[in-house]
């Protein structure tokens, strides 16, 4: 997110225009939280994680009331575009408010999970996907050496990419996501299949929000019906969510951020900015609502093919 906030505020003082950067994200907007920012303000940010400007889930601003007192000081600093980092959940606030002040918005998408309609990677997604493989490869040693079975469980509480894909990165030999209802049978013969052919370790990939649940209860179904490997559990939780991002992040941030300011500048209103085939696109807030995005039938069938 920071390579983004610095690509706004440097394209938009190149093309003249004042910035004013709202920290705690719509928490900030209503409580006024705002705060100049020049060319210098994000010096030596591109390779940080997080973001300088802090971030909410703002309940306030779900009601009437926040958005009114929103626009109140939206007003009060002069502000007359926003530029909004999120997902869908951002956009259609976004939305709602544009209509209440009439202030107009373009988003830029950020999130790990990658399950924004409208553009085929979002911000933190490629990050996420290298810390991943880097903790799995490192497991993988253990599993190997002590010949045992680990679940290891990656983000996706609504979808599947950050496992599915980290997965097939990762070489691991099951992968289970929220898209497709976890057969317990099926994990547990591909396990025996591969312990048939003196394989000596196995990594299963859990996304937190698998069906009939994440890591521990998938690892506590299959320990049930089959024991012949001892199993560990890890979690690798907010790990995945910092840390200094990839050159490829850093280059589609920046890329978003200033078609996002250039964007608002030619009188788009209330779009997400996203990347299809290499081309920057615009697509309408309403249309990037979650889950519109299906998982690739295709890179499920490597995973199932590769991991065997
Ligand atoms: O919404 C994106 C996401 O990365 C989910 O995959 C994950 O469940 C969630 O954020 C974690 O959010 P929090 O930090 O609020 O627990």
């Amino acid at each position: 997110m920071n390579a983004a906030i610095r690509a706004v505020v440097r394209t938009a003082i190149f093309h003249g225009l004042e910035v004013t950067g709202v920290r705690r994200g719509y928490d900030g907007l209503i409580d006024g939280d705002f705060i100049s920012m020049g060319p210098d303000s994000v010096s030596d940010i591109i390779q940080r994680g997080g973001t300088i400007l802090k971030t909410s889930r703002s309940e306030q601003f779900r009601t009437k009331e926040g958005m009114l007192e929103a626009k109140l000081k939206a007003n009060e600093a002069a502000i007359e575009g926003l530029i909004l980092i999120g997902g869908d959940g951002t956009f259609r606030g976004a939305d709602e408010f544009s209509e209440i002040s009439g202030i107009h918005s373009i988003g830029i998408p950020g999130t790990i999970d990658n399950d924004l309609f409208g553009t085929d990677y979002t911000i933190g997604y490629d990050t996420a996907l290298n810390t991943i493989i880097e903790a799995v490869d490192k497991i993988r040693d253990t599993a190997t050496s002590h010949q045992r079975l680990f679940f290891v469980e990656v983000m996706g509480r609504d979808a599947g990419f950050i496992a599915l894909n980290s997965g097939i990165a990762a070489g691991a030999e099951e992968i289970l996501i929220p898209e497709e209802k976890a057969n317990i049978d099926n994990v547990i013969t591909r396990i025996e299949a591969g312990r048939k052919r003196n394989k000596s370790s196995f990594i299963v990939i859990v996304a937190e929000g698998d069906i009939p649940g994440g890591a521990y209860e998938i690892a506590r179904q299959v320990k049930e019906r089959y024991s012949y490997f001892e199993t560990r559990i890890t979690i690798i939780g907010h790990m995945q969510r910092g840390g200094s991002p990839t050159a490829f992040d850093r280059i589609l941030a920046s890329r978003f951020g200033v078609a996002a300011v250039e964007g608002l500048i030619k009188g788009r209103k209330n779009e997400m900015v996203g990347l299809i085939n290499n081309q920057l696109v615009f697509t309408p807030f309403l249309k990037t609502k979650k889950n519109l995005v299906d998982i690739n039938q295709g890179l499920l069938d490597i995973a199932h093919m590769l991991g065997s």
